[in-house]
């Protein structure tokens, strides 16, 4: 974790979220709206930055950054406005969203109208690990999202994005492979994969999968001499994930607490007032 005052942000969105709760704020309200190949995040903080609220649901709608279903991404983003707005009585308005790295510009506006369409003003579209070193506060090193669809990296310096990709192979592959060692549907593999009581069992046959992931990894951060890679993303929970890429990559590996909401919370960072 980069610091204690990031820490704090990211325990307090997570209890907002899960307890479906909000605080008190102060100016304008910013939300980032997080279009997840396994979840669509909405979050919001106020003028100072402090989380507001949020919500999660879980995602059909993009497949590795892509929109493929417009007409119900559009209805769950206004809908989960409308559940927002409710808890906070007030009009949602000013909004950022996020792609993974690499993402065509043809692909990246239909994002941004995703977000217009359900009634927000987007004022700014950033890369998701750039989104995520935003809260982490980090100015040096790799930031690597590991989310449903994608992994994606970004390395910073001094602040300044100096590489960005992403690659397709995030969770859903875990689980397909979890589905096919066990023989049984996509649904149950992926209840199984996020079961603690069984997470050594399940990594042992995930374990391939990550070390593609941290081959990738290794493959983009070749040509740089960055120490540290903060590991943010619902695939990387496992335990052992962090051993797994720092093994095959000979650096420091760093996981988020919460790494669900990195992402989100960095997009509402992003909101420009
Ligand atoms: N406790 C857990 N243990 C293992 N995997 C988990 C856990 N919680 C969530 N996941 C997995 O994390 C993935 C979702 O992570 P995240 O919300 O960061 O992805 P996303 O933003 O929707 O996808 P992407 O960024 O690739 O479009 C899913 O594959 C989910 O099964
Ligand atoms: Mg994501």
């Amino acid at each position: 974790m980069a610091n204690a005052e990031s820490e704090t942000l990211l325990l307090e969105f997570a209890r907002l979220v899960r307890e479906a709760a909000c605080n008190p704020y102060c100016g304008d309200l910013k939300v980032g709206v997080d279009l997840g190949t396994a979840n669509i995040v909405l979050a919001v903080v106020d003028s100072k930055n402090n989380p507001i609220a949020g919500v999660t649901y879980p995602s059909t709608v993009v497949r590795d950054g892509i929109v493929v279903d417009y007409p119900t991404a559009t209805r769950v983003v206004k809908q989960l406005k409308q559940q927002l707005e409710q808890r906070l009585g007030c009009t949602l308005t000013y909004a950022a969203t996020a792609i993974p790295p690499g993402i065509s510009a043809g692909n990246t506006k239909i994002i941004a109208n995703v977000v217009e369409s359900a009634g927000f003003e987007v004022t700014n579209i950033v890369d998701e690990p750039v989104a995520a070193a935003s809260v982490l506060k980090i100015r040096h090193g790799a930031v690597v999202d590991v989310g449903g669809g994608t992994t994606g990296m970004s390395i910073l310096r001094n602040g300044k994005v100096i590489f960005s990709d992403d690659e397709p192979t995030g969770g859903t592959h875990m689980t397909l492979v979890l589905a096919g060692a066990l023989g049984i549907s996509f649904a149950q593999a992926d209840e199984i994969k996020k079961d603690p009581a069984r997470e050594q069992e399940v990594f042992a046959m995930i374990k391939p999968v990550v070390e593609k992931m941290a081959s990738i990894v290794d493959g983009w951060l070749r040509y740089y001499a960055t120490k540290n890679i903060y590991v943010v993303g619902g695939a990387s929970h496992f335990e052992q994930f962090t051993s797994v890429f720092a093994n095959q990559t000979g650096r420091q590996v760093i996981r988020s607490i919460e790494p669900l909401f990195v992402t989100p919370l960095g997009i509402a960072l992003s909101v420009r007032r």
